[in-house]
C-alpha cells in the first residue's frame, strides 16, 4: 500500500507527463502508448470508447468514480452529466490536488472529489446507480476488498463498469508492467486474464460483459 502510494504521490507531481501519455496528446503519449501498450491511434480511441462504454447517455444517477487519478479521461465527460451527483475518490492526495485543478478549470459543478481506500469506501450499501473504475483494478494493492467495496456500494440493477490491465494478451505489455510497473509500486500483482476477469465477474454480478483493446480490458456489469 504504500508503495503505490508513494508511486501516485510522484505521478501526481508530475501529472503533466502523466496526462499527456493519457490523452494520446503530443509524440511522447504516442510513442509510449504505442510502444508499451500496443495502442495506435485508432486502438486508442476504441479504448477511450471501451472505458467510458457503460455509462448510459443522459445519465443522472449517483455516480462513483474511483480511483479518479487526475480525472484527465473521466472530467472532460461530466459537463454532460448536469442531473448526475458525482463522488471521485483517490488515495494519493497529489493525484487528487490535479483532478481538483481539472475540476476548477472545467468549471465543473456537483463533482465531490475525497481522498479514500477503494479498500474501504465512505458510502452506505447500495448508495450508488453506477460505479466506475478507469485503469484501477491493476494497481490496487487489496483487490479482494477492491471487488468487494464496489460491489457493496452499488444498487442492486445498477452498472459497475470500466477497463483495467489484463495480462497474457500481449507480451511486450506484460514484459513491461512485470518490469517495470510493478517494480516501480505503479501496479500491483497478481493480475487477471480476460477469462479469470469474466468468470471473477460473472460470480459478481447478474450480467457481466468484458471485451478488449490490447491488453485493456473492459467490462460492463449489471448488479
Ligand atoms: C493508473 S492511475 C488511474 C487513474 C485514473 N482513473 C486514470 O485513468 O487516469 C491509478 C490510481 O489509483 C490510485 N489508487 C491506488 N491505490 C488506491 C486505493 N487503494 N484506493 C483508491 N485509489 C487508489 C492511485 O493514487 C492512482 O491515482
Amino acid at each position: 500500500m504504500r508503495k503505490i502510494f508513494d508511486a501516485y504521490q510522484l505521478v501526481g507531481d508530475l501529472s503533466n507527463f502523466y496526462d499527456r501519455m493519457l490523452t494520446n496528446a503530443d509524440l511522447f503519449g504516442r510513442l509510449a502508448l504505442k510502444i508499451f501498450w500496443g495502442l495506435d491511434s485508432a486502438a486508442y480511441e476504441k479504448f477511450l470508447a471501451q472505458a467510458f462504454a457503460g455509462i448510459p447517455k443522459g445519465f443522472s444517477g449517483r455516480l462513483l468514480e474511483v480511483p479518479v487519478g487526475t480525472g484527465v479521461l473521466s472530467l472532460p465527460r461530466y459537463r454532460e452529466m448536469n442531473g448526475a451527483g458525482i463522488f471521485c475518490v483517490d488515495l494519493s492526495d497529489k493525484m487528487l490536488e490535479a483532478a481538483r485543478s481539472r475540476t476548477r478549470r472545467l468549471n465543473l459543478r456537483g463533482v465531490e472529489l475525497l481522498r479514500g481506500d477503494v479498500a474501504s469506501l465512505p458510502f452506505a450499501d447500495e448508495f450508488f446507480d453506477l460505479v466506475l473504475s478507469i485503469n484501477g483494478f491493476h494497481v490496487f494493492p487489496d483487490k479482494t476488498a477492491a471487488w468487494h467495496e464496489t460491489r457493496r456500494v452499488l444498487r442492486r440493477g445498477g452498472i459497475f463498469c470500466g477497463c483495467m490491465y489484463v495480462k497474457g494478451v500481449n507480451r511486450r505489455t506484460d514484459f513491461f508492467v512485470e518490469k517495470f510497473c510493478e517494480r516501480q509500486g505503479f501496479f500491483s500483482p497478481p493480475h487477471e486474464t480476460l477469462t479469470t476477469l469474466q468468470v471473477r465477474l460473472n460470480e459478481l454480478y447478474a450480467r457481466a460483459e468484458v471485451t478488449h483493446v490490447e491488453s485493456f480490458a473492459g467490462f460492463v456489469c449489471t448488479k
